[in-house]
């Protein structure tokens, strides 16, 4: 699914960024260039960050 029509950046994109580490929105934009247009695909695109950092979590070990 496209998050960022502007840039042409899907989900899966946003997804890759993060897994190969970019965790901060800042370093997607930097690298992606995603929301540095109009900037609408913002809120979808750090719900998507926020969704990944999240499953990250999970993987954790709890002492
Ligand atoms: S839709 Fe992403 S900058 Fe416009």
């Amino acid at each position: 699914m496209y998050v960022c029509l502007c840039k042409g950046i899907t989900d899966s994109q946003l997804r890759d960024a993060i897994a190969n580490g970019g965790n901060e929105f800042k370093q997607l934009k930097q690298q992606l260039a995603v929301g540095s247009q109009c900037g609408k695909c913002v809120p979808v695109a750090m719900a998507i960050l926020a969704e990944e950092n999240a499953k990250a979590c999970l993987y954790y070990e709890v002492a």
